[in-house]
């Protein structure tokens, strides 16, 4: 099995649930409050590693008990963490509220989170997102989660200016992202046009619309679940599908669609299922070819 490089961001999250989200300018009463390990690198990581992946974590906390508890919960949920550097000042926060229907709204102070350096050492299989300063690694494939979408930070790490994503061997953006980065609101265009810029293949997550794959034209059907929480469903599909790819499964989209569905069931950005759960659940949904559309 290959070894994983989860390069990215390590957050707490404050989570407000509420009934409603806030439209800008409003407040809205909540309902609960919790205090949980999040931020999309580390979501990312302890994703892959729960489902099977050997990982380790390359991030930054800061000196802060949310950084020792940060820490502590990647080493504990089966995370390398001699690459998490404490550094001086706060550990990355994120505020967030999630509504009855479990959408999100978050906001982020990065934090410690700026201080991430790229390592210059070589590693199998890496793993980014964009709350963490950008440089390309040196990895035998690079899965690109371009979360939040900041085309001008990947430019600026970028080794063509031409083709910012060469070097990109999966990029996988959710439909905003996908639409941000290439101005397209059609996934199919939009995959075609982060190939153009030099992505090897494009997968870009549509919610409950499913998952488009460029490399068949195909959209893959949502498992639909009850969600209480899409908070990190995105990153326990990109951690699942690292997983799947340092496995060699055979079908690493389903894997990971199936991951961020029964992560959609659980309150929590990190309440991912293990490797079981999701073969079960898998196994009761077989592939129903007739839902693929062109
Ligand atoms: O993708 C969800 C994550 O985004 C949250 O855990 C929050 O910390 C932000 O990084």
């Amino acid at each position: 099995m290959r070894t994983i490089a989860v390069i990215g961001s390590i957050n707490m999250d404050l989570v407000v649930g509420a009934a409603t989200l806030p439209r800008p300018g409003e407040t809205v009463l909540g309902s609960e409050f919790r205090v949980v390990c999040g931020g999309k690198g580390a979501n990312q990581a302890v994703a892959a590693a729960r489902l099977g992946g050997r990982v380790h974590m390359v991030g930054c906390v800061g000196t802060d008990e949310y950084g020792r508890i940060a820490r502590k919960n990647l080493a504990a949920s089966g995370v390398g963490v001699r690459a998490v550097r404490k550094v001086a000042g706060a550990t990355g926060v994120a505020l967030i509220v999630v509504d009855a229907a479990g959408r999100n709204l978050i906001a982020v102070a990065p934090n410690a989170n700026a201080q991430v350096r790229v390592p210059r050492r070589a590693f199998d299989i890496v793993v980014m997102q964009l709350e963490t300063p950008f440089a390309f690694p040196h990895a035998r494939c690079f899965i690109l989660n371009p979360a939040p979408a900041r085309l001008d930070a990947i430019r600026s790490g970028a080794r063509s200016r031409r083709r910012p994503l060469e070097g990109v061997d999966f990029v996988i953006p959710n439909e905003h992202e996908a639409k941000s980065l290439t101005g397209c609101g059609s996934p199919a265009r939009a995959a075609r046009e982060l190939r153009r810029m030099g992505a090897r293949r494009a997968i870009i997550t549509l919610g409950e619309a499913g998952v488009f794959d460029d490399s068949t034209g195909r959209t893959h059907p949502a498992i639909r679940v009850r969600a209480v929480d899409t908070v990190g469903a995105g990153d326990a599909f990109v951690g699942a599908f690292a997983a799947a790819i340092a496995a060699d499964r055979d079908d690493p989209i389903r894997f990971a669609q199936a991951a961020a569905a029964i992560k959609c069931t659980r309150r929590g950005a990190q309440s991912v299922p293990s490797a079981a759960e999701v073969d079960r659940l898998l196994a009761h949904r077989p592939l129903r070819k007739e839902r693929f559309h062109e």
